[in-house]
């Protein structure tokens, strides 16, 4: 091992001892220090998000944070270069904000599925619908959407972005269970109308006719929201929760919320990739349920070596998992693969995005 390497494997295993063996340590170190080498040389950044490998998590990024941070992050850096560890409307958020740097991401399959769930051709057509109710787009989603939208959110700032519009309808896309949380703590009623363009299109009307007549008979305020979901947190259930706690009694169960509002509801805490580990940091309690992607447990068990922490890894988000440390430095050595908004596009999504940064 050459100085920088032992240095930086040094580095590593101080935070992680625990959590990754020594044989995955010392090669991790190496392709470290050519990562962090090319960046220097590149004028790069690397954000990575809170998902990533421990390995990758402990050794390369600049920063590393929920999409919130590290959408604040991309607008702020002076680099030429961004490389994103997350998942591809990420990047693009990314690019977004930085019209003239170079944004790459390591690897070409690093989708989501809420993303994947909801097209402009459907934003245009909720608009048409509900004319003049603002619109409210999760980050979990692609440029084209973010441009047909007033405001983007994240789940660290989706409840007071709706409040900030001090309005008592709005369209919150496209997460079922984040928009039916966010409703359920600020009292709101919400709905969900079925206008997928392309077939049933007798079925859909009358769908959309209930839902329509639902909405104008409810009082108070009414989120019209989407039936999109995360793949990952859409699959823990009340029913892993009860059975966690019975075999472990003093559990503080947290959960993201991209989780059903039954599953929040039955937990001890939710709140973003960034709340849920502040949390843990923060309390007393020494045994934790962490109900989001697995690897963000051992991320947080790394930092808190005397607590405590349980997942549920049967569960893995197969797009954070596709960015490895490999296809990072591939991606500084190769210029690969290099995220394109088209300008305009870009310009109206941007509107959305910034608005978002400006509330907080
Ligand atoms: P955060 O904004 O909480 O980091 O969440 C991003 C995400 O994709 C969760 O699945
Ligand atoms: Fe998308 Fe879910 Fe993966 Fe997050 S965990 S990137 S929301 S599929």
């Amino acid at each position: 091992m050459n100085q920088q390497v032992q240095a930086m494997y040094d580095t590593m295993r101080a935070k992680l001892e625990k959590v990754v063996p020594d044989v995955e340590l010392r090669i991790k170190a190496e392709i470290a220090v050519e990562i962090n080498a090319l960046k220097v040389e590149r004028n790069a950044v690397i954000l990575g998000h809170n998902y990533m490998e421990p390995a990758l998590f402990y050794s390369i990024p600049d920063f590393v944070g929920d999409s919130l941070d590290l959408s604040r992050k991309a607008a702020q850096t002076d680099k030429d270069v961004i490389v994103f560890c997350g998942v591809k409307f990420m990047a693009e958020t990314a690019k977004i904000l930085n019209p003239s740097k170079t944004v790459l991401l390591p690897s070409d399959k690093a989708g989501c599925s809420l993303a994947a769930a909801i097209t402009a051709d459907d934003v245009r057509a909720l608009k048409a619908l509900f004319p003049g109710v603002p619109v409210v787009t999760y980050v979990n989603t692609y440029a084209d959407v973010k441009a047909e939208s007033d405001i983007c959110c994240t789940s660290s700032n989706a409840k007071a972005v709706v409040e900030s519009l001090n309005t008592d309808k709005v369209i919150f896309l496209p997460d079922e269970y984040l928009g039916g949380n966010i409703a359920r703590d600020l009292g709101w009623n919400i709905i969900f109308p079925y206008i997928k363009l392309t077939a049933e299109s007798a079925e859909n009307a009358e769908n959309l006719n209930k839902n329509l007549r639902e909405l104008s008979g409810l009082g108070g305020k009414t989120m019209i929201g989407w039936k999109g979901r995360c793949e990952v947190h859409e699959k823990f259930t009340v029913n892993d929760i009860r059975t966690v706690r019975a075999q472990f009694p003093e559990v503080a169960v947290l959960s993201h919320p991209e989780c059903s509002p039954d599953v929040t509801a039955a937990s001890d805490f939710s709140g973003s990739t960034n709340a849920m580990i502040k949390y843990v940091k923060e309390s007393t309690a020494l045994q934790y349920l962490v109900l989001t992607e697995c690897a963000m447990g051992d991320n947080i068990a790394a930092a808190n070596p005397e607590k405590d922490m349980l997942r549920l890894c049967m569960v893995r988000c197969p797009h954070m998992n596709t960015i490895t440390m490999e296809d990072t430095l591939a991606a500084l050595k190769f210029n690969r693969y290099e995220i394109d908004v088209p300008e305009e596009i870009r310009v109206r999504a941007a509107r959305s995005v910034q608005r978002m940064i400006e509330i907080g």
